[in-house]
């Protein structure tokens, strides 16, 4: 009841200010009317923890965040798991993952690697991550540097929630294309499209979990639905000319999400991220990711997700070396010669560039 008058109201005045005046009254009204009756529990917990009193990210009007994720309303039903269990990680494989570059050896590697550093180059613009920048300055002067292009907390989540959102997009068209060509050719697909999709679940999950500590604005919201429009189109025009370039070209932008995810852990472990330091992951990672008991904190769930990224990294680059309509999936294929380490589901083979085709599939002649 409180809720929609308070909304009511908040529209009438819209109606008459402009959208900025709008945001800082909502934000006003909020503070002293609806603060901690309409938040939702964790979002509450994580912003008092890290900033008393005060909104760190959103630009949206506290008293219309709601739950994310508010449970079904299904009487029978006691939970629902997830369609893909995630593979188990030990510490030790999370802590072996590496920053690693595939070198492009043809054109198409050169165009996917080019479609890469422009998106990289737009993302950048977006989160205000300006790392280059930030190397040159701080070789002059360090702490001018650090001030200037310092990376916390807020511009990581920016970052993280608009990669991620992006980041889902690909396998769920490839899948999508490849279900669709497999009906139409009446032809077996070689079990490509389950990897797909469930790396863009997996993609989802991640974007799940970000939101789950911050609600992003109608800024960033327009902004991901533009890239999503954007993104989705090129891609689908992209798989259809293409699928090689662009599995290569996801190859290079989980390079990037690897890197990211890397200093993200290398801040947070140096101490600039301190609002992260003590903070616990959300339930929905602690389920997802099977997290133990122990290893349930914010830095834990960056190593596990760099972990899935550097998977996909080494998933998209092996499917970029394969024959795109022939080939069977290496990520579900059983060997015939098992002495010898194969491609898997989880990251204890995990190879940064992929496996090559010679190596999963075989050359011809043997
Ligand atoms: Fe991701
Ligand atoms: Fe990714």
């Amino acid at each position: 009841m409180l809720s929609s008058r308070a909304t009511s109201s908040c529209s009438a005045a819209a109606s008459k200010r402009s959208a900025a005046q709008v945001v800082k009254a909502w934000n006003g009204l909020t503070q002293t009317t609806c603060a901690s009756t309409f938040r939702p529990g964790l979002v509450y917990a994580q912003q008092s923890q890290w900033a008393p009193g005060r909104r760190d990210f959103s630009t949206s009007p506290q008293m219309r965040m709601k739950e994310f994720f508010p449970k079904p309303d299904a009487p029978n039903i006691f939970k629902t798991e997830a369609a893909w269990p995630h593979p188990i990680y030990s510490e030790e494989q999370m802590r072996n993952v590496t920053v690693a570059h595939r070198e492009a050896k043809n054109f198409s590697d050169k165009v996917a690697l080019f479609a890469c550093r422009i998106l990289r180059w737009g993302l950048d613009r977006v989160s205000g991550y300006k790392h280059a920048d930030a190397v040159k300055l701080s070789k002059m002067d360090p702490e001018l540097a650090r001030k200037k292009y310092a990376m916390n907390e807020h511009k990581y989540l920016i970052r993280n929630i608009f990669l991620e959102s992006v980041a889902g997009v690909p396998g769920m068209v490839a899948g999508m294309l490849r279900h669709l060509a497999s009906m139409r050719r009446m032809k077996r697909d070689n079990g490509w499209i389950e990897t797909l999709l469930e790396e863009s679940y997996n993609e989802r999950m991640h974007l799940l979990t970000f939101l789950k500590m911050a609600e992003p604005g109608w800024f960033m919201r327009l902004m991901v639905l533009g890239a999503q429009g954007v993104f989705f189109n090129a891609m689908f025009v992209s798989y259809l000319i293409s699928p090689r370039t662009c599995h290569r070209f996801v190859g290079y932008i989980e390079e990037e999400a690897v890197i990211t995810y890397s200093r993200e852990i290398k801040d947070l472990e140096e101490g600039r991220l301190p609002m992260w330091e003590n903070m616990q992951a959300p339930d929905i990672a602690i389920n997802y990711w099977n997290m133990p008991e122990g290893h349930r904190t914010m830095r834990d769930l960056l190593y596990y997700i760099r972990a899935d990224e550097a998977k996909h990294r080494e998933v998209n680059h092996t499917l970029g070396n394969l024959d795109q309509k022939k080939d069977p999936n290496p990520y579900v294929s059983m060997y015939k010669d098992l002495s010898k380490p194969h491609p898997t589901k989880g990251i204890d083979h995990l190879k940064p560039t992929g496996w090559e085709r010679e190596e999963v599939i075989g050359s011809p002649n043997k």
